[in-house]
């Protein structure tokens, strides 16, 4: 089925955060290591790129290296390392062509110095980039975040910028890495896993989410269509009932 063809125009989501899991899982199925599942990960991510900027959304963040995966074999850690530095030199022009602006968020400062310097390189050169916000979470986790984010906001109360009774949804906001994107409004998870595995917790309160059982090397353009299809079949009521959401289209 083309999913496309489904879209409704008037109801894109703005903001869509893809969990992109079983790299290893697709390698394992044809015989073949972790890191050769990692690699065919990137034509995923092109399509899903081209994907968003079709139907006009506005973000894209891909959770491509979390806190707790610091914890797999050095191996496949360091590989994943070598393939972030080169993809983003290799994919640069692509994102010039397309008006791609990259952004990175998560503990950053533990990246090795080279994926840091390349990762601010590629942030530098496309910063004037409108057509779609594409982050990468590297290094992040999102309990990480909020202890990061508490402790930024503390310090700014130890020194009189800001006293405790001003704290809001809107401050913790702000001392998110996510400050400068919209709300997320789809999550979508490939390989069948239905978990947030720490990723976004703070900002998905109000999220719909995707799950499908397709392997990440192997998701295309129609699978993104097919999530924001079911995105758009959803009716998104914030607390209210359903009466009020009617009203409002009306
Ligand atoms: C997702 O695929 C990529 C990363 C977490 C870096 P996995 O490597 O988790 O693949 P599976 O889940 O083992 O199949
Ligand atoms: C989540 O995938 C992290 C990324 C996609 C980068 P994992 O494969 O690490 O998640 P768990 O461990 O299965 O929950
Ligand atoms: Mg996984």
């Amino acid at each position: 089925m083309n999913y496309l063809e489904q879209i409704n125009p008037n109801n894109i989501p703005q903001h869509v955060a893809i969990i992109m899991d079983g790299n290893g899982r697709w390698a394992k199925k044809q015989g073949m290591n972790r890191i050769f599942g990692h690699r065919n990960a990137l034509t995923s991510i092109r399509e899903s790129v081209a994907a968003a900027s079709d139907i006009g959304t506005k973000a894209i963040t891909l959770y491509a290296f979390s806190t707790e995966n610091w914890n797999r074999p050095k191996l496949e850690v360091d590989a994943l390392m070598s393939l972030l530095i080169n993809s983003l030199k290799k994919e640069l022009p692509g994102f010039q062509e397309n008006n791609i602006k990259i952004n990175a968020i998560g503990c950053l400062e533990s990246l090795p110095t080279k994926a840091q310097k390349t990762l601010a390189d590629v942030i530098e050169a496309t910063k004037n980039n409108t057509t779609l916000t594409l982050t990468f979470a590297l290094s992040y986790g999102s309990r990480e975040e909020i202890v990061n984010a508490v402790k930024n906001i503390s310090k700014k109360i130890v020194n009189n910028e800001l006293s405790v009774e001003e704290i809001d949804e809107k401050i913790i906001n702000n001392h998110l890495y996510t400050v400068s994107l919209p709300e997320v409004d789809l999550v979508i998870r490939s390989s069948g896993e239905q978990r947030i595995s720490n990723f976004l917790l703070w900002q998905i309160a109000y999220a719909e989410f995707h799950f499908t059982k397709v392997l990440w090397p192997d998701f295309r353009k129609n699978d993104f269509y097919k999530a924001v299809v079911e995105y758009q079949n959803r009716e998104r009521r914030f607390g209210k009932t359903s009466e009020q959401i009617e009203d409002l289209n009306e």
